[in-house]
């Protein structure tokens, strides 16, 4: 099972649209696929028409322990592709389990319980919220790899140094073996001179990182969701079905699922009640440091000139962050 963290606390980035796109491709591709549903304003749950009563088993019930994953998890209308939705009750979440001990490893806990009892999938896709609290801190916790959604938009590395450096700590902490699996490149305009200008500047940081095709921009994309249906059901021979397909081959590639296919019915629908694991506080709480202001350089982008001193100097501290997150220095040429 390679759990993903789709993660980058810039809203409307693409985070949503690349888990159910992405996640039925790679259902389609006859992998057996766990979205879960992280962020309270529950987008990816509204858009398989999946959103839990108040009450009802969520990833906010899971999080308070009342319910298992196994009671969590849900079918979709694509075959191999589940959801473990969540509600606007998981708005509270951040706040309400501040305290708890053991806080930032309740996801991952909730993933071993459900593989103690049965429960697998191939690929577990997190859709995270735009903010970096403890629901994101325990997406990454529970991660193999994060997936980077970035928008092909002048904006796009701001803020990168912050969710780098979160997750510098949490390789120290508590998920050393944490990595970057790719960057997905969204709302790409070949017709737009700065597309252009973005993409020379995430390849020259990211090298290898960034994952072809880009997404185009594409309204069946942004129409899917309202009619409760992946871009797959809803226009099929589309370009942007065309890009996430190639896309989820690619990275199936790289997580070394290529081969895989999905062998029983209804596999990841286990049967047997979640165990019930004390958390454990592993190692000094990471919730306070969360909320880190970001450093000035890369708060504001002071002109529209990407080589502007003022953004260069926040990209050699963001390169920094860089180079500590993955272990590499970025390319300098
Ligand atoms: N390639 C695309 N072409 C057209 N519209 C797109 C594309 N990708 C995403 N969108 C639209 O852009 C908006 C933002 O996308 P999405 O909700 O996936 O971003 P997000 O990062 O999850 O946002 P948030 O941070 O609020 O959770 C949505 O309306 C979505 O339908
Ligand atoms: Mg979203």
């Amino acid at each position: 099972m390679k759990v993903l963290a789709v993660i980058n606390q810039k809203g409307g980035v693409g985070k949503t649209t690349a888990c159910a796109n992405l996640g039925a491709a790679l259902a389609l591709k006859g992998l057996r696929v766990l979205l879960v549903d992280l962020d309270p304003q529950a987008h990816l749950s509204i858009s398989f028409d999946q959103v839990p009563p108040v009450g009802d088993p969520s990833i906010y019930t899971l999080l308070g322990g009342r319910h298992g994953l196994v009671d969590v998890v849900r079918s979709t209308s694509a075959e191999r592709l589940f959801i473990a939705p969540t509600n606007l009750d998981l708005s509270g979440a951040e706040t309400e389990f501040s305290a708890e001990i053991g806080r930032e490893t309740l996801l991952r806990d909730a993933f071993d319980d459900w593989k103690s009892a049965g429960g697998e999938a191939d690929v577990v896709l997190m859709d995270c919220p735009p903010s970096l609290g403890l629901l994101s801190l325990n997406a990454l916790v529970a991660a193999d790899h994060v997936l980077l959604p970035v928008q092909a938009e002048f904006y796009a590395l701001q803020g990168m140094a912050q969710l780098l450096d979160v997750m510098d700590r949490v390789r120290r902490r508590l998920n050393p073996p944490l990595d970057v699996i790719g960057v997905l490149v969204g709302l790409y305009s070949k017709q737009r001179r700065l597309s252009h200008e973005v993409l020379d500047e995430l390849n020259r940081h990211f090298g290898d990182l960034v994952l072809h095709p880009f997404v185009r921009v594409n309204v069946r994309l942004a129409e899917a969701p309202s009619h409760a249906q992946t871009i797959f059901e809803y226009s099929p021979r589309s370009g942007a079905a065309e890009d996430f397909s190639a896309l989820a081959d690619l990275l199936a590639d790289r997580l070394g699922l290529a081969e895989a296919r999905a062998e029983t019915e209804d596999p990841i629908d286990a049967k047997v009640p979640a165990q019930v694991k004390v958390p454990i506080e592993v190692e000094a709480p990471l919730t306070e440091e969360f909320s880190v202001e970001v450093a000035p350089s890369v708060q504001t982008v002071p002109s529209p000139e990407i080589s502007a001193p003022e953004t260069a100097r926040g990209e050699s501290e963001w390169g920094a962050a860089w180079a500590r997150a993955v272990g590499t220095a970025p390319d300098e040429n």
